[in-house]
């Protein structure tokens, strides 16, 4: 019996009789021949079927066999040097598992809304696949290298009493007998974290009630966050950037027929090095005044600002020290100038923006609790993370980068939605 086997490893059974069991991604016909390209998720082959050797009714069978019915192929495999992968499959049998419904999504053009709305299906076309390949590669790499440092993954809850990022953007939902939230990071957990672990991260979704539609922005998103005991500014800058510099290696290293077929311009990742260029607030805001940006000294830095800025380098550039009055209540200030945060914000080339934002945290207990008074959050949800500044308190750092903004600009796309596999938007909750 013919030894069942993927795609991907189709190389090792040259000459012989293999099945395959995946879906019809598509097929031609000519006169006695019929080409159909077969994929499993591992890869993308052309199976060759002959009449006089599968006989008529088989081959009258796939004829009329929609686009991603199931079936199990089996046939010999054979070198093809004009073929993707090399290698081919003359078919000697061919078992349909279900015959599919006539498949929505054809090669012709769609609406965004449409493949959106077929979310469920539109997984299976080639730019999705290569997408999600991407972005698996970035999970494994960054998981590899936060690992490989030493650190503990400590996993962050999503129920959560009360806001991390302002209180804007929270999700509300009921909670037995009272309210929680969803939590738009993990940070002050990660910050416990650190103080048992040292170097402790968290990988998860996070959630944000952004009522903005931009090309950047999901409802929820994933979010990797470290977070280093005795670190300070400068380890965590460096801390980012050696992360990036091996997501970007790896994500080369190993997907590089992804992003081709993404038609992504390599050169540009591979420009990805240390060291990264630094600026200061200060500096950003001059450079977007020579070019002429309505932007207005001491605010945020906004999305078209961003975009301004990261177009002006061949790799990511990192802002620091902003006006703490625009940042989070937990940001330690610095001592030179206390109106300055000690944060960075990692804008990606390119015109992609941020990617990763964090900084070095107050560390002071009587500092913090202005903060949390000042910002009017609610004393009783924060009394546990005070008690990290009651007992043991060190200087410590982290920050935190969002997956799908990564993947966005590796694969070098346009807007955010394809890089989850079902993207949550302000207008978007189905599939
Ligand atoms: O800059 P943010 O808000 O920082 C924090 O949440 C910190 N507490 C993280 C930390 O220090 N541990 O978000 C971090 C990153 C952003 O740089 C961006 O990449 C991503 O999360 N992000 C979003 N991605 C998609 N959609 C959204 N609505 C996002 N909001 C933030
Ligand atoms: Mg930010």
């Amino acid at each position: 019996m013919a030894a069942t086997v993927y795609i991907a490893e189709i190389a090792r059974y040259l000459g012989q009789e293999v099945t395959l069991q995946g879906w019809l991604y598509n097929k031609t016909h000519k006169g006695k021949l019929q080409f159909l390209m077969v994929r499993d998720g591992t890869g993308l082959i052309q199976a060759v079927m002959f009449r006089d050797s599968v006989g008529e009714a088989l081959f009258e069978t796939c004829l009329a066999l929609p686009q991603e019915s199931s079936i199990r192929v089996t046939g010999t495999v054979t070198e093809d040097k004009r073929a993707k992968g090399g290698h081919e499959l003359q078919v000697s049998n061919l078992e349909v598992v279900q015959r599919a419904e006539e498949y929505p999504i054809s090669p012709k053009e769609h609406g965004i809304d449409f493949l959106m709305e077929h979310r469920h299906l539109w997984l299976r076309s080639s730019l999705q696949h290569a997408i999600l390949k991407v972005r698996h590669e970035i999970i494994r790499a960054s998981r590899d290298y936060l690992d490989n440092l030493g650190f503990t993954l400590v996993d962050a809850p999503i129920f959560t009493p009360a806001a991390c990022e302002g209180t804007s953007t929270l999700f509300e939902t009921n909670y037995f007998d009272s309210k929680a939230y969803l939590t738009q990071s993990g940070q002050l957990y990660m910050e416990a974290a650190a103080m048992a672990f040292g170097k402790a991260y968290c990988f998860g979704p996070t959630f944000r009630a952004e009522k903005s539609k931009t090309r950047r922005h999901l409802t929820e998103f994933w979010m990797l966050e470290p977070e280093v005991a005795y670190c300070d500014l400068e380890g965590d800058m460096q801390l980012a950037e050696g992360l990036l510099c091996a997501i970007v290696e790896r994500v080369l290293e190993n997907r590089q027929e992804e992003l081709k077929r993404l038609e992504r311009d390599l050169s540009k990742l591979e420009a990805i090095k240390k060291p990264f260029p630094r600026l200061d607030y200060d500096a950003a805001a001059q450079l977007l005044k020579e070019a002429n940006a309505p932007f207005i000294y001491g605010d945020d830095l906004g999305a078209p600002d961003e975009t301004l800025i990261s177009q002006q380098f061949d790799r990511p550039v990192m802002i620091t020290h902003y006006p703490a009055e625009v940042k989070a209540f937990y940001m330690k200030r610095d001592p030179q100038r206390p109106d300055r945060a000690l944060c960075v914000d990692v804008l990606a080339p390119e015109g992609y923006g941020e990617v990763i934002g964090g900084g070095q945290r107050e560390d002071d207990y009587g500092t913090l609790l202005g903060r949390i008074k000042a910002h009017q959050l609610p004393i009783e949800a924060f009394n546990w993370y005070l008690d990290l500044r009651r007992f043991g308190s060190v200087p410590h750092a982290g920050f935190g980068l969002g997956l799908e903004r990564t993947v966005t600009w590796l694969c070098g796309l346009q807007h955010i939605r394809e890089t989850s596999p079902f993207p949550r938007t302000i207008s978007r909750i189905y599939p």
